[in-house]
This record gives C-alpha cells, sequence and structure tokens, in this order.
C-alpha cells in the first residue's frame, strides 16, 4: 500500500539541483529516496558523499531511456513518486550538440513516462489517487522577453529557442498529454535560474567564481545585459517540495527568485566577493579580468518570473535575498577546492577548449 512513508524516486539526483534535493529531503521530510542517475559528465555522487551510507538513501546507476532498468525498479520500489529532475541542462552544449538533449530531454522522458503509466494503470484505486509525476522543467521554454515585457506566467505561449529548451517544452507537452489523455497525476514545475552550491562549473556563476579565484579572463556573452531571474537552489527544492505536497494535479507552476540581474551585474558582484575573500596583494580587482566575448547564437535576452500562482496557491516564497545567495555560494566555491578539482576532468577541460577557444574578445 501506498503511503507517505513509500519511497520517492529521483531521476537525476547526482547532478546539481537534484543532489541539493535529495540532501534536503532526507532532512526536510526523511522519508527513503531511490536516485537513479547516468553518471553523464554532469553527475558526480561526491554530492551525496554525506548520505551515501545512510539507509534511506539508495543509488541506482542507470538511464532513464532504459524502460527495462525502469520498469523493474518501479516494480521493486513502489514509488509514491517521482520526481524528474534528469536531463542534459548547458544550452552551449546543446548548440555544439543537440543529439543528447533529444535522448533524454525528449526520448527519455517518454520512456520513463510510459514506465511510469504501466506502474500507475495496476495501482489500486486510492494509490493510484496518492501517486504523483513530478516533472522538473525550466522557464526557457517560454522564450526571450523585451525589457519591458510582463514576466512569464503559467499562461504565457510556449515559444522555446534553444536545442535544450526546445527539448525540454517538448516534454513538457508530454507529460501535459499523460494527464490529459491518460489522467496520470502530473505536476510540471517552470523554474528560473538556479545558483548554488555543487553547480557545474560550465554555467555563468560557477564558471565566473572559479576562473576569478584563478585570475583567468571572465568571458562575458555579447553586451552583457542579457538578464536571468536568479533563485537560490534550495528554494527551488523546497517550491518543488509544496508542489509535491499540495499542488493541484494536471497544474503547472511557476518558480522565481524575483531577482532579475544584468549578467554583468551578477560578473562584477561575483569579482567583488571574490577579492573580498580572497584578497591578492598587488594585483589587478578582478573586475579587470573581464572579457566581452563573441555571443551566443539565438542568446534569449531577459527572462523573469511570475510566481504569483505558487505564492497564492501554496503560500510558497523565496527565502534567499540574491546578494546573499550568492555570497553563500562564493563562500561555498572557495570552501570546497577538492570538490572544485574533482569535477574538472579531462572532460571538463575539453568543453572549456571547445566554447571558448572560438569565442574571440569583442
Ligand atoms: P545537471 O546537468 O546539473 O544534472 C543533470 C543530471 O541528470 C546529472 O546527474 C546527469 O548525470 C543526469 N542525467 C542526464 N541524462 C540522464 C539520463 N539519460 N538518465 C539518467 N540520468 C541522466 O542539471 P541541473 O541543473 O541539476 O537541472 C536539473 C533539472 O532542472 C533539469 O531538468 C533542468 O532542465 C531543470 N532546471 C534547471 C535549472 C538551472 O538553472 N540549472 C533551472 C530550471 C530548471
Ligand atoms: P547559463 O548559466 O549558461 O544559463 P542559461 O543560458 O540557461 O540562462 O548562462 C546564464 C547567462 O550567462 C546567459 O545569458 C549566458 C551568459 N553567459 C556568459 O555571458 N558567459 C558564459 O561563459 C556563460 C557560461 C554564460
Amino acid at each position: 500500500m501506498l503511503n507517505d512513508l513509500s519511497p520517492i524516486i529521483v531521476t537525476g539526483g547526482a547532478g546539481f539541483i537534484g543532489s541539493n534535493f535529495v540532501l534536503e529531503w532526507l532532512q526536510a521530510v526523511g522519508t527513503p529516496v531511490v536516485n537513479v542517475d547516468k553518471l553523464t559528465y554532469a553527475g558526480n555522487l561526491g554530492n551525496l558523499g554525506k548520505i551515501s551510507a545512510d539507509a534511506r538513501y539508495t543509488f541506482v546507476h542507470g538511464d532513464i531511456g532504459d524502460r527495462k532498468l525502469v520498469g523493474d525498479l518501479l516494480g521493486r520500489c513502489r514509488p509514491r513518486a517521482i520526481v524528474h529532475f534528469a536531463a542534459e541542462s548547458h544550452v552551449d552544449r546543446s548548440i555544439h550538440g543537440p543529439d543528447d538533449f533529444v535522448r533524454t530531454n525528449v526520448n527519455g522522458t517518454f520512456s520513463l513516462l510510459e514506465e511510469a503509466r504501466a506502474y500507475w494503470t495496476e495501482l489500486g484505486q486510492e494509490e493510484k489517487w496518492r501517486f504523483r509525476f513530478l516533472h522538473v522543467s525550466t522557464d526557457e521554454v517560454y522564450g526571450s522577453l523585451g525589457a519591458n515585457d510582463a514576466a512569464f506566467s503559467e499562461t504565457t505561449a510556449y515559444s522555446p529557442n534553444s536545442p535544450y529548451s526546445a527539448t525540454k517544452a517538448a516534454s513538457d507537452h508530454l507529460v501535459r498529454a499523460y494527464h490529459h489523455t491518460y489522467g496520470m497525476p502530473v505536476l510540471t514545475t517552470n523554474c528560473s535560474n538556479n545558483y548554488g552550491p555543487y553547480q557545474f562549473p560550465e554555467k555563468l556563476i560557477p564558471l565566473m567564481i572559479l576562473n576569478a579565484l584563478d585570475g583567468k579572463p571572465l568571458p562575458v556573452y555579447g553586451d552583457g545585459m542579457n538578464v536571468r531571474d536568479w533563485l537560490f537552489v534550495e528554494d527551488h527544492c523546497s517550491a518543488i517540495r509544496a508542489v509535491l505536497s499540495n499542488g493541484r494535479i494536471g497544474q503547472t507552476y511557476n518558480i522565481g527568485g524575483n531577482s532579475e540581474r544584468a549578467n554583468i551585474d551578477v560578473v562584477t558582484a561575483i569579482c567583488d566577493l571574490v577579492d573580498e575573500m580572497r584578497p591578492r596583494a598587488g594585483a589587478r580587482a578582478r573586475r579587470e579580468l573581464i572579457s566581452y566575448v563573441k555571443d551566443r547564437p539565438g542568446h534569449d535576452r531577459r527572462y523573469a518570473i511570475n510566481a504569483a500562482k505558487l505564492a497564492s496557491e501554496l503560500a510558497w516564497q523565496p527565502s534567499a535575498e540574491f546578494e546573499a545567495g550568492l555570497r553563500k555560494t562564493v563562500r561555498w566555491y572557495l570552501d570546497n577546492s577538492a570538490w572544485v578539482e574533482s569535477v574538472r576532468s579531462g572532460a571538463y577541460l575539453e568543453w572549456i577548449n571547445k566554447n571558448y577557444t572560438e569565442r574571440v574578445s569583442l
């Protein structure tokens, strides 16, 4: 019988947001978690080192596209929910090579939905009612805003612009259809840019922290005036827990931090924090490392989230203010050099070469 003590399955729990979610889940909720992760370049079991011996936590190395593995796992674990994070998540990588994005984000989500449907269909009436499939998505599915446009709401038309956002949009549509057609109890969240501990240093904030620390150039795309609406990762995790507990079946919820910032302002704030925490006697201020480089093709200008639905229906609010969250994040990267070194492998360096050598300074 499924009940509140039954396990949840998390996909992609060795990645940035998934690992923060698993760690927090065990603290805040405390019921068992099974983490299925393929361990791509972005997956790192080191993120979960603290709980590797915790009896409530199980790791399964596998691909969400492996129907047999997922089907067997569902039959064995009998989860009360699936929280689906697993994805290829980096826009620049999707530009260089979209194949893996289609494979995991579209086909992988489809396979997972099919196996979840088979499992859910066989449940008893009350268990069927209890089960949830929560799909973690992004605000990037809505496309790009102009400076004076209203923030994205749940009714904004989809208009994805990158291979990454197009594959996430496709997965959102599949999830929606599984509710509409089969009655599956799904929930979808569309969140803005996250930052915080354990983020792979290909994304803006950790990349800039580590380059600033090493005195390397800080590559700002285009004019640096693209705007993102930043959310501290713990706030994303608390929002997902709120939606999982009390979200209305079939609904989508936007999650955002009310923290719109231009990229150049984020980068200068990082420079100042690194200067403060790691002063270099006689050396140039880190701001002087900023280098404007060739823009990302199709670069979305602005994202902004209207999270009023989540606030009014589920009483959720972000708790971290951006400047405080950024300070905590910089501190975390400075204090966790062993983690940093462990993720800067040969494959990471290859990516940095591929993405940045052809981006000549402007
Ligand atoms: P990430 O790239 O850090 O981690 C992705 C994880 O998924 C990795 O552990 C990887 O090994 C795993 N994975 C990839 N392909 C897999 C497969 N086929 N089978 C099983 N596991 C696989 O990503 P993230 O930043 O933690 O993002 C997690 C989710 O949140 C994604 O769905 C992303 O679209 C969404 N999201 C991210 C952000 C953000 O700012 N990072 C914002 C909104 C939404
Ligand atoms: P990113 O962290 O890749 O997230 P997303 O593209 O999903 O929003 O990038 C955040 C912003 O920072 C985006 O406008 C692109 C920009 N950016 C740079 O200017 N330089 C960089 O080296 C990177 C990785 C991103």
